[in-house]
């Protein structure tokens, strides 16, 4: 059910749970100071309640509750990088709700890019918020995407298309060295510059995900076998396989042949639709073309972080 942003405000302050828009993916929002409708969030996705969530802020004022701010590595990544895709992995407030950061000891935020979200949290306060799927589906990219995972009832306020389409960095700054736990469109290199350190790469950011604790939650994998190419381009086209070209040519043209002509950004914002779409027309498999040299695309990274994780063993 589509509602304004006012109305949003209103249901989020009365312990509602309301999906709002942002730059990379749509997400559920409740007040992240109520327990009990924190907790919907977790009933209505089916999350595991030891998979803590982001608190999504619009203001600096906001972020004192949360953590402590005088941090000159927090400063400048903020500075830097807020409002954007870069959640950031902090020593949490005695005060912020055990639900909300599943009893650890750290506290993910983030300040979203998008006036929407920028206004419903100015307006409601801080606010919880994981993907707006059902728990194992793709992230949703529309809201169409939402209503089909968790029904037509769910309040949205509709931003159309978002913009990035993969899920923000998670950079976790409590350790001596800040380190990736999920590459998003901020990359490694820009952190690194901008602090003049080394930044790590969790095993589970470079899309090896067996030996990685943090990716202990099934991640979304389409019905259809998604595999690698092995040759390309490919001479015959499967009608039964849907294939995804983003630097070869195809020599074919179908509806199961896309071609992205290197434009990396439209592959990111498409992915996830690609993804819940080849499921609806029952594809068999899917085969990628394998990206490229990082260097192409800031987003490459990313994209092949959430493809490889999604590959058949
Ligand atoms: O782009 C995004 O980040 C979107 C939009 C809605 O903001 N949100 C999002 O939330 O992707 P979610 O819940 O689907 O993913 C949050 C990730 C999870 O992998 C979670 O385990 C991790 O962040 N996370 C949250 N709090 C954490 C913490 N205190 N320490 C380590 N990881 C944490
Ligand atoms: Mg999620």
């Amino acid at each position: 059910m589509i509602v304004s942003t006012q109305k949003a405000v209103e249901l989020i302050q009365s312990g509602n749970v309301v999906a709002i828009p942002t730059e990379t993916v749509y997400g559920l929002a409740a007040d992240a100071a109520n327990v009990l409708a924190v907790r919907k969030i977790f009933e209505l996705k089916r999350r595991p309640a030891d998979n803590p969530l982001i608190v999504h802020v619009a203001e600096t004022v906001q972020i004192p509750a949360f953590t402590d701010i005088s941090s000159e590595t927090l400063s400048k990544l903020i500075n830097q990088f807020w409002p954007g895709p870069l959640t950031l992995v902090l020593p949490k407030q005695p005060t912020v709700l055990d639900i909300i950061t599943a009893g650890l000891d750290t506290v993910a935020l983030r300040m979203p890019d998008h006036p929407i979200a920028l206004a419903v949290i100015k307006h409601a306060g801080p606010v919880a918020a994981p993907s707006a799927n059902r728990s194992g589906r793709p992230s949703p990219t529309r809201p169409e995407h939402i209503a089909e995972d968790l029904g037509p009832e769910l309040p949205i306020v509709d931003g159309g298309v978002c913009d990035i389409g993969l899920e923000s960095t998670v950079l976790d700054i409590t350790g001596s060295t800040p380190t990736i736990l999920r590459p998003g469109k901020i990359t490694a290199e820009e952190i690194g510059d901008l602090l003049g350190t080394e930044v790590e790469r969790s095993p589970s950011s470079r899309g090896q995900t067996k030996r990685s604790p943090g990716t202990r939650y099934s991640h979304y994998k389409p019905n259809a076998d998604v595999q690698w190419m092995t040759s390309l381009p490919l001479s015959s086209h499967n009608t039964n396989c849907l294939h995804i070209y983003h630097t070869e040519k195809p020599g074919d043209e179908g509806s199961n042949i896309i071609y992205f002509n290197r434009n990396y950004e439209e592959l990111a914002r498409s992915l996830y639709d690609i993804y819940r779409t080849a499921d609806q027309k029952n594809y068999s498999r899917i085969l990628v073309e394998p990206l490229p040299d990082t260097a192409l695309s800031p987003l490459i990274p990313a994209i092949f972080n959430r493809i490889e994780r999604s590959v058949s063993q």
